[in-house]
């Protein structure tokens, strides 16, 4: 009964797959031949997510990613992102493609192909018209085969981007392909020198991405074969040097120059201002130098001018005000100079963001800026600016980020009365701008509305005199306050601790006195993160305690109070400021001992309390705090042993000198008094303290530097890897 049952089964099967593979035969219409190349082609690759291209029909162009023509031959395959593995190369003597002669679009982006290309025969696709191998992991040079070429003449499209390509492109790998269109090789490593003849072997180019790579020498002449046709030439970020060829500003089709982080040089010739459909121009971080060319305004459709750090030099020339569609204007660190009060912003009607950051421009503030009704960022630091804020920037709507810092203005009081009109303004660096007046106080601002986005102030190294006025105390969105390096004297009031979003509060250098409030121990913003964590970014970067940054969010918390006159305890309820990284107490008088609670404050990097009166001893607890990189208690009257492991076996000397009554090995002063009988002999204890403990400092201090890196990962990295974070290096001074 059994076996017949299986004898039935397998008659019926076999009856079934006849009459299927019959019906298979009928209905097939695919080429044979491209299903055999798109077999030979599946044998070499691998994929984790399953094709339907064995398991069902035989007809092909009815595959997963296959498409074909009306004469059913296989014309696309497209396959992004499904996890392909393998290689495109030989040993294999059948590569996919060879006899897919009707092949015009394949699409292999964002897959895990390896390998070189050296010798894959893509030439054989005839038809092949778009090849996309972008966000794979192909690598070694782009070198034609001996006797070959490597693209066929068909090709209009190629995008290798965001591979692992090293070598030199060889010249000849384009020999053929005279209907290219767009090249994009962005985001490899190819070294060696811009092919150069590229433009005469495919003078059809549209597109060139050369991006982020390790391109060095000139630029090459001959994009001027280009003439005709090419609109976006891109090849930041690669090691470029030498001046722009002339023959580049007679390529009057060009949108976009992008050329940033390179080493470049020379002038901007004046001929550029023929390039008049031009709507990007990027040369920041470069080497450029001269004047701009005097023509600038002719270029009328302009939208983007990034020249900021180069060594540009001159005025700018008043024609730059004709460029009506800027809306991106950065020109910092530079060396221009001259009197910018007469030129007329006010025909920038697009414009968004202006930065003449660092450059020596001289005269005031320009009136014309408060014209631009669609200005969010302006960036005026660092120059050699006189007068006052003009009044009329009050009706500056739109702005958000407002740098007026290290100039030579007056009145603190009237800025203020006028900026808190910009009602979107969030941030505000007015540091080393004004000189030795009153501080803006409750009489002049309190009963004034405003400010109520405001999330940066800073009034740093002005010199201000009076008090910390309340009316502070209503900038409820309030990040930053730095008003160090001043003249204010009494107290630190305790409603800064009810602030709610304060986070890094900077009063270093004044002559506060009285105790450091207990309340600043509820600051909230300090003890738990808000939700309401900004994770925008700003319109422009700024630099912070010496690094840049282009969001706030990412800021070291902290808190400063150092070089003052306080006095008291230290309250220990400063230990609930879980979050702070920096807690500056030192060059003060601050008396009674460490509190114990501060060694709950597990994200601090530094702490400094030296120059003080504290007394007895440093709590062993301290020694927890393993992200602590940076210590300081010298110069108090502290007593008994240094804690020992953790971070405490890496500080210095310098942490604790100035405390005669401290021990510890790192002053060499032991802190046995009576050796002991049933002590541990001296040896075994002396290798102990020496040995052990730099095992474990020594990783802490590793782990603490990771995690440094990966916290400024946002803007250090923004210098060589990640090339769209155009705004970001470090290291620039504004
Ligand atoms: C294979 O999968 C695709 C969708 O991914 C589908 O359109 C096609 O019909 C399938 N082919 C067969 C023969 O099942
Ligand atoms: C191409 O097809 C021909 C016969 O049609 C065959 O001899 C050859 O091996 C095929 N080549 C590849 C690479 O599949
Ligand atoms: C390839 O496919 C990806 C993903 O669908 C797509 O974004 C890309 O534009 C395609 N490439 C070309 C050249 O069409
Ligand atoms: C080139 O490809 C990269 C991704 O690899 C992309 O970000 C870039 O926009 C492309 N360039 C052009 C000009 O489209
Ligand atoms: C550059 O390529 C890597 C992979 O090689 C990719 O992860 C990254 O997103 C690419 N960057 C850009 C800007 O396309
Ligand atoms: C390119 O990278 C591959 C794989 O990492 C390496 O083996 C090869 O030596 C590199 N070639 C060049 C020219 O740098
Ligand atoms: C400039 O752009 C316009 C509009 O897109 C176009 O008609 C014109 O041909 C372009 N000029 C050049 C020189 O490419
Ligand atoms: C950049 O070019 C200058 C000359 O313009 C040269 O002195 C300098 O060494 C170059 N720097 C790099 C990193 O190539
Ligand atoms: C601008 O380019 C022309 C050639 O197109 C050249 O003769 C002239 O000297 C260049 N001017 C500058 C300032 O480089
Ligand atoms: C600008 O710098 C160039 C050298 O790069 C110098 O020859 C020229 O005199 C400078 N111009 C001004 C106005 O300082
Ligand atoms: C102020 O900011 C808000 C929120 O970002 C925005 O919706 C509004 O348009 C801005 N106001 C002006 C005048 O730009
Ligand atoms: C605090 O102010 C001092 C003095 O101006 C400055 O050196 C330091 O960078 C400031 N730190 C922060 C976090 O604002």
């Amino acid at each position: 009964m059994l076996t017949l049952t299986i004898t039935t089964r397998l008659l019926l099967l076999l009856l079934l797959s006849s009459i299927l593979h019959v019906h298979v035969l009928v209905v097939l219409s695919c080429n044979q031949i491209d299903r055999d190349s798109l077999l030979s082609f599946y044998t070499q690759i691998s994929s984790p997510t399953h094709l339907n291209w064995t398991s069902t029909t035989d007809d092909c162009c009815q595959w997963d990613g296959v498409a074909c023509n009306g004469d059913d031959r296989v014309t696309h395959l497209s396959l992004p992102g499904r996890s392909l593995s393998g290689t495109l190369t030989p040993p294999y003597e059948y590569f996919l493609a060879a006899n897919l002669s009707f092949l015009s679009y394949l699409n292999l982006s964002h897959n895990h192909l390896s390998g070189p290309l050296l010798f894959t025969p893509f030439h054989t696709l005839n038809h092949l018209q778009t090849l996309d191998l972008s966000f794979n992991r192909f690598f070694g040079p782009l070198q034609p085969p001996p006797q070959s070429s490597f693209l066929p003449v068909s090709i209009q499209t190629l995008d290798l981007s965001s591979n692992l390509f090293n070598g030199s492109i060889h010249p000849s790998f384009f020999r053929r392909a005279s209907n290219l269109i767009t090249l994009n090789v962005s985001n490899n490593s190819f070294t060696g020198p811009i092919p150069s003849s590229l433009c005469t072997s495919s003078p059809l180019l549209q597109i060139l991405d050369f991006s982020a790579n390790k391109f060095s020498g000139r630029i090459f002449h001959g994009i001027g074969g280009c003439s005709s046709n090419l609109k976006i030439f891109r090849a930041g970020f690669n090691s470029l040097s030498g001046w722009l060829p002339y023959d580049l500003y007679r390529v009057k089709t060009l949108t976009e120059i992008s050329l940033p982080n390179n080493n470049l040089s020379g002038p901007i010739n004046n001929t550029i201002a023929l390039l008049s459909n031009l709507t990007i121009l990027e040369l920041h971080y470069n080497q450029f130098s001269g004047e701009l060319p005097n023509d600038i305004g002719l270029l009328s459709n302009l939208q983007q001018l990034q020249l900021h750090t180069n060594r540009f030099n001159g005025t700018l020339p008043p024609s730059l005000m004709d460029c009506t569609s800027l809306t991106t204007l950065l020109l910092r660190n530079n060396l221009f100079a001259g009197d910018i009060s007469g030129l007329d912003f006010s025909k920038l009607q697009r414009i968004q963001a202006i930065d003449l950051g660092n450059n020596n421009f001289v005269g005031n503030i320009p009136q014309s800026l408060c014209l631009c009704r669609s200005l969010t960022a302006l960036r005026l630091s660092y120059n050699l600016l006189v007068g006052e804020v003009p009044p009329c920037m009050a009706s500056l709507k739109s702005l958000e980020h407002l740098s007026l810092s290290d100039n030579y203005l007056s009145n603190v009081v009237g800025a203020l009365k006028i900026l808190k009109h910009c009602e979107n303004l969030s941030v505000l660096f007015t540091s080393r701008c004004f000189n030795n007046e009153p501080m803006p106080d409750d009489i002049d601002l309190l009963h004034l509305n405003g400010f109520q986005n405001l999330q940066i102030l800073t009034l740093g190294g002005c010199q201000l005199t009076g008090q910390i006025p309340s009316w502070i105390a209503r900038l409820r969105k309030l990040k930053v306050l730095n008003l160090s390096i001043n003249q204010i004297s009494g107290p630190i009031p305790a409603w800064l601790g009810d602030m709610p979003s304060l986070f890094v509060l900077n009063l270093t250098e004044n002559h506060l006195s009285g105790d450091l409030p207990r309340e600043i121990g509820r600051l909230p913003a300090l003890i738990a993160d808000n939700a309401s964590s900004d994770l925008s970014y700003l319109a422009l970067p700024f630099l912070f305690d010496a690094k840049q940054y282009n969001r706030l969010f990412n800021l070291p918390r902290g808190l400063k109070v150092g070089y003052n006159n306080l006095s008291g305890n230290i309250p220990p309820e400063i230990g609930r400021l879980k979050l702070l990284h920096l807690l500056d107490l030192n060059n003060n008088n601050f008396s009674g001992s460490i509190p114990h609670e501060l060694s709950n404050l597990v994200n601090l990097e530094r702490l400094d309390m030296s120059t003080n009166h504290l007394s007895g001893e440093i709590p062993q607890s301290l020694a927890g705090l393993t992200f602590m990189s940076s210590f300081s208690v010298a110069n108090n009257d502290l007593e008994g042993e240094i804690p020992r492991g953790g971070q405490f076996d890496t500080f210095p000397i310098t942490s604790f000198e100035g405390n005669p009554k401290l021990c510890g090995n790192v002053l060499g002063r032991s802190c046995r008094v009576v050796p002991q009988d049933n002590m541990a002999p001296e040896e075994e204890h002396e290798s102990a303290w020496s040995n052990a403990p730099f095992g474990v400092g020594y990783f802490v201090g590793f782990f603490v530097v990771s995690i440094t890196l990966v916290f400024h990962c946002s803007w250090r990295c923004g210098g060589g890897d990640n090339f769209n974070d155009l705004e970001t290096r470090p290291n620039v001074i504004y």
